[in-house]
């Protein structure tokens, strides 16, 4: 754990929904936290002991403390598990200050948002900002059950309740969700953005692509990875620049646990190659991407990579730290 994570304590749990818990921190200290953007999330470290990221929801909180939402998630590694089901108010948690990979674009003249599930989190803390800007939007929200669907009131009585869809699988949702017409033509001031399960995620940015978007207007915050890690683990060699050794990554190790094995730290977070906490630059080699991060564009440059799931197409890396 590093010195510059941030003490908190949980000073409100509430149940959003059967399986999605609110959690409300502050500073121990009883100070105040970091201000926040939309689409910012931090890392949290849960009871398990595993980081995970967590999109803060509120617009605007940070003087009242960070809210977020967790799903009880039975399949998860256990991280979201042990947060809903273990950490009680008044537990001290740590966490890192918030961090906006998802941001939303000044230049857009409409903003188009889907959500899946949990997902809605960031989306949520948007399109409040969106509203209050008085900038054009529409948001879809879509998921298992309107039960299941923590945002499903609070999206009703906003405000900008005429700019909100919701589907409901349990409803049919899926046949009422026609995702080339929400989509729509590409234009350089309309912007697309996704949160939610991989796959959700892939439809629509799979859709958006066949008709005609680009990757600079299609924004995602996967937060578990796209697709499966798994595949061939062919041995390669690391070069630090400035280091005359050659680093050996060997089957079943990853290129992190290689590193600090020849003592470079690599900070880590999520270890799935969804956070970007531990992107490293690549000076000479081709990385075989395996993260849920870059975009296509981003990774056809091949000057950096997540050695924390990535390994290499080339027989050696020459990394930069
Ligand atoms: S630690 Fe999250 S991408 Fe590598």
């Amino acid at each position: 754990m590093t010195d510059d994570l941030i003490k908190v304590r949980v000073a409100a749990k509430e149940l959003l929904a059967p399986d999605v818990a609110s959690f409300t921190l502050v500073r121990e200290d009883g100070g105040t936290l970091p201000p926040y953007a939309p689409g910012a999330h931090i890392d949290l470290h849960t009871p398990s002991g595993l980081v995970r990221q967590y999109s803060l929801y509120e617009l605007d909180s940070a003087s009242e403390g960070y809210r977020i939402g967790v799903l009880r998630e039975a399949q998860s590694r256990g991280g979201s598990l042990s947060l809903f089901n273990d950490a009680q108010v008044g537990q001290t948690l740590h966490i890192g200050e918030p961090r906006n990979h998802f941001p939303l674009h000044a230049d857009a003249a409409h903003s188009l948002l889907f959500a899946g599930g949990i997902g809605i989190t960031p989306i949520v803390c948007m399109v409040r900002q969106l509203s209050a800007e008085g900038r054009d939007f529409a948001l879809h929200y879509s998921g298992r059950s309107r039960q299941q669907m923590a945002f499903v009131e609070p999206l009703r009585q906003a405000a900008f309740a005429d700019k909100v869809r919701i589907y409901a699988d349990d409803e049919g949702g899926l046949e009422q969700l026609d995702l080339p017409a929400a989509i729509g033509a590409p234009s350089p001031d309309r912007h697309l953005y996704v949160c939610g399960p991989s796959g959700y995620m892939n439809h629509v940015l799979d859709a958006a692509r066949r008709l005609g978007w680009l990757e600079s207007r299609l924004h995602r915050e996967y937060f578990s990875p796209a697709h499966d890690l798994e595949g061939e683990e062919l041995p390669f060699e690391l070069q630090v620049k400035g280091d005359p050794r050659i680093i050996q990554v060997l089957r079943g190790v990853t290129a992190v646990e290689a590193l600090s094995q020849a003592g470079f730290e690599i900070p880590t977070s999520c270890a799935q190659g969804v956070c970007g906490t531990c992107i490293t630059t690549v000076l000479e080699g081709v990385p075989d991407h395996r993260d849920s991060y870059f975009t296509d564009e981003e990774r056809a440059k091949n000057d950096c990579f997540t050695p924390c799931c990535s390994r290499a197409k080339s027989r050696r890396l020459v990394i930069e730290l």
